[in-house]
């Protein structure tokens, strides 16, 4: 059963996410643009500009090859629609792989965005990146579990979790990543068992993506929630409206009406 809630009316900040763990979920979905920014504000707790902009918006079959210009200038676009939510930029593939590389990168978001926090993706294996951008003021949103980022190397998407030994290194990952500084964690394609073990063990609050309903806050791609991308549906996507639908038949009336010089009609003529 849904409940009804209150629309935000305050600007988001890092404090108020850390001390919603274990009080109330966080929702989060992902914007790309000032127009569907707008539409989000007051609606969620946080926004990601996802680097999963350059599947859905600009057509390309895995994330690998987002800039972080093309992050810079998407995330300004959203803070430029959305005021209210706290504004999280995904570091693309390549921007951090070493600790100055991702200051260096990780300062461009905010020297040129009004974004709050970047996100990266890795385990323990990242710690002492995160805590250089830590240490160098730059708030951080961890990433584990299923990483999109790791696509090619790992050999395509792989739900982690299955067994108790995954279970552990995933707890260790989301300990590591505590202990360099992250405000909360997004937890993505992993079974729920593990997603629980994560929560569990942290302190800062876990962000769910096809990680059952046991973490602190759940993140949706809104062009999957709302139905607009249409390539493949992972199963734990809901669709919250047949967004792509909608949109075929407003065009195909559109087009009958101009066709049948319908449209324009006086009531839209000067
Ligand atoms: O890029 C993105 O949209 C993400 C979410 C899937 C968490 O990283």
């Amino acid at each position: 059963m849904s409940i009804h809630t209150p629309k935000i009316d305050k600007k988001v900040t890092l404090t108020m996410i850390s001390k919603m763990k274990g009080v109330e979920p966080i929702t989060m979905v992902t914007a790309y643009d000032a127009l569907f920014a707008q539409l989000f504000d007051g609606e969620v707790e946080m926004i990601l500009v996802g680097d999963s902009l350059n599947m859905s918006f600009l057509g390309k079959e895995d994330t690998l090859s987002a800039t972080m210009d093309q992050m810079i200038y998407h995330t300004q676009a959203v803070c430029n629609g959305a005021k209210l939510p706290l504004i999280v930029l995904d570091m693309p593939f390549g921007s951090y792989t070493n600790p100055e590389l991702a200051v260096k990168n990780a300062t461009r978001c905010y020297h040129e965005t009004n974004a709050q926090a970047v996100k990266i993706e890795g385990g323990k294996e990242r710690a002492h990146i995160v805590e250089a951008l830590t240490q160098n003021s730059i708030a951080v949103l961890g990433h584990i579990g299923l990483m999109p980022q790791f696509l090619r190397s790992d050999g395509g998407y792989k739900i982690r979790g299955k067994d108790a030994e995954d279970i552990a290194s995933l707890v260790e990952d989301a300990k590591a990543l505590e202990k360099a500084g992250v405000f909360a964690i997004v937890v993505e394609g992993v079974k729920k068992e593990a997603a629980k073990a994560i929560t569990d063990a942290v302190s800062i609050p876990t962000i769910g993506i096809g990680a059952g309903n046991v973490t602190d806050g759940q993140v949706l791609v809104w062009s999957d929630m709302f139905g607009f991308f249409e390539a493949f549906k992972p199963k734990f996507v809901k669709q919250y409206m047949d967004g792509a639908k909608q949109i075929r038949k407003g065009l195909e009336s559109y087009r009958n009406e101009v066709k049948g010089r319908e449209f324009p009609s006086e009531d839209y003529t000067y």
